[in-house]
């Protein structure tokens, strides 16, 4: 009685072509990995994918959580008399099949990238009316990440088509992540728990902290502002995807790189990097290697943070974390330093309860706290600390 009424909730609030979020157990916390699209664009190769696998590893990169390793827009050509996807010969000599098989040999998983329209934004073949060719050819590679984009798709609905691979990809019998990307257009938060389990909510992500383009690309504060209230929506299996990390491409201050570090974890958000792994700097990998900033974007519980307290260019957002902790960002997005305080009620403790209070950057603990918390933050940069309420 109680299975049949639980499957008749889920037949209620689980549209149909979608399965129930996380119940697959994929992306039970945001994906973590690598993709090739904010740093090479088009110039990807099976050289460079096989040097930045050597380079997960080497960095200890993957061993912090980094797993897959996706190939963005441009690795296919044409489709054969068959209508299989073809992969560049030039560019990948060896073949998907056997570049998968090089990068689970490195214990990470792999990904490749396809478009929901007829073409993908750089004019490759995309997936329309091949959705389940296309699942079974990646299944027979090895894939276990797809990311879909939206571009040649006039006229189609967005819904109908992510559903349609969406179930190709569960048909092809391997469990592959679906990572939609339709640049939260037609408010994916709203549709797309259980056709895939990450939807990007904006437009493209620039490497800038707030300049904006005439076509929609962003830079991180103007995408934070985006997905600050969409917390509802995300969980174990269906997160917010504020698109891919900047941090290491040149055109972030350190300060900016932390906060838009230290922003993609408090909002649960997928940590794909996207930086020259090869060649990065000590400060680069320190950033992106913090484990216990990352423990944050990983927590189990799953919750997207969200801001508490709005002092005009001073802000305070909290993330409550599984062990009862709170993460909490205190945001200076101004030109002046400035002292930003937190007092408990906002984030969800009595005024009279101790807490301790740690400095996830500095990884030292401050020390213990009663009713509020207050720092210094320099402009455009954070102070990130757990509060732990003390017994
Ligand atoms: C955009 C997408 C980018 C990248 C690019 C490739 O639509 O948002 O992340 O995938 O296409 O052409």
């Amino acid at each position: 009685m109680r299975v049949l009424l639980v499957a008749c909730l889920v037949a209620l609030v689980v549209p149909s072509g979608a399965a129930p979020a996380g119940a697959d157990g994929l992306a039970l916390t945001p994906p973590m990995g690598w993709n090739s699209w904010n740093r090479f664009g088009c110039d990807v190769s099976e050289k460079l994918m096989k040097e930045t696998a050597d380079a997960l590893v080497a960095t200890g990169m993957r061993d912090a959580g980094y797993q897959y390793l996706v190939i963005d827009d441009c690795w296919q050509v044409r489709r054969d008399d068959k209508g299989v996807i073809v992969a560049d010969p030039e560019r990948f000599p060896s073949g998907m099949k056997a570049l998968a098989d090089y990068v689970h040999g490195k214990g990470l998983r792999f990904g490749l990238y396809s478009d929901a329209g007829t073409g993908t934004c750089q004019k490759r073949p995309g997936s329309k009316d091949h959705e389940a060719i296309d699942a079974r050819t990646y299944a027979d590679w090895g894939v276990d990440y797809l990311k879909y984009d939206w571009c040649n798709a006039e006229g189609q609905d967005t819904r109908d088509s992510y559903a349609r691979m969406g179930r190709a990809l569960r048909e092809s019998g391997r469990a592959i992540v679906f990572s939609i990307c339709e640049w939260g257009s037609t408010r994916p938060w709203l549709w797309a728990q259980g056709i895939g389990q990450l939807w990007r909510a904006t437009g493209d992500i620039q490497d800038c902290w707030d300049c904006g383009k005439s076509w929609g690309g962003m830079g991180v504060v103007h995408i934070i502002d985006l997905v600050a209230d969409l917390h509802p929506y995300a969980g174990p299996g269906h997160w917010n995807d504020p698109d891919m990390l900047e941090v290491g491409n040149g055109g972030l201050s350190a300060a900016e790189s932390r906060a838009h570090f230290s922003f993609w974890a408090l909002l649960a958000a997928p940590l794909m990097a996207g930086n020259d792994l090869r060649t990065m700097s000590k400060e680069t990998l320190d950033i992106l290697t913090n484990r216990e900033v990352i423990a944050v974007d990983q927590d189990p519980l799953g919750m997207q943070g969200r801001k508490v307290r709005d002092n005009g260019p001073q802000e305070v957002w909290m993330k409550p974390l599984g062990d009862g902790s709170r993460a909490v960002i205190l945001f200076n997005r101004g030109t002046e330093p400035g002292d930003v305080a937190v007092p408990w009620e906002d984030v969800g403790l009595a005024p009279g309860e101790k807490a301790l209070v740690r400095d996830l950057w500095r990884k030292a603990d401050i020390g213990s706290f009663t009713g509020r918390f207050q720092a210094k933050v320099p402009p455009h940069d954070v102070v990130m600390v757990k509060v732990s309420p003390q017994p």
